[in-house]
């Protein structure tokens, strides 16, 4: 199996998995079962918008993540162009904010709840790690909500 049909695989099983949860904490669940289920990623998590800050919400990490952030980083530009962003090397980007050395790539889909913008944002421990499949299957994931 290839490792892209590998990664459909896992995420086909996650958004299962989200459909079929009785927990009701829907931002607590989808960062925990998303962080478990991929080796490579050390934060899956969101922030939410707070006047011109992004404080953090639910979370899985290695570390305990910096919040509040400001807006100049991936997450605050992937809410004010309102369109994901998908960072092959985060030490590319100006104005990346660093919460974890050991980032290397990251990718942030913003999307609302109840008229509150939130950004799902998810970095990996490799470059690149994020390609096409990661972009479907987490938009899929943001409108189970
Ligand atoms: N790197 C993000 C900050 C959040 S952490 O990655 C958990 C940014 O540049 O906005």
């Amino acid at each position: 199996m290839s490792s892209s049909e590998n990664k459909e695989k896992i995420y086909i099983k996650c958004i299962e998995s989200i459909r079929s949860t009785s927990e009701s904490n829907k931002l607590k669940f989808i960062s925990k079962l998303l962080f478990e289920s991929f080796d490579s990623w050390i934060f899956c998590g969101f922030y939410f918008q707070n006047d011109n800050k992004l404080l953090l919400s639910e979370y899985s990490s290695d570390k305990i993540p910096c919040s509040p952030i400001e807006f100049d980083g991936v997450c605050g530009t992937a809410i004010l162009n309102d369109k994901i962003l998908n960072i092959g090397d985060v030490n590319t980007f100006q104005g990346h904010i660093v919460c974890d050395d050991n980032s290397k790539s990251e990718i942030c889909i913003p999307f609302k709840i109840s008229g509150v913008q939130y950004v799902l944002d998810v970095d990996s421990n490799i470059y690149n790690a994020f390609c096409e499949i990661d972009e479907k299957y987490l938009l899929e994931i943001i409108k189970e909500i």
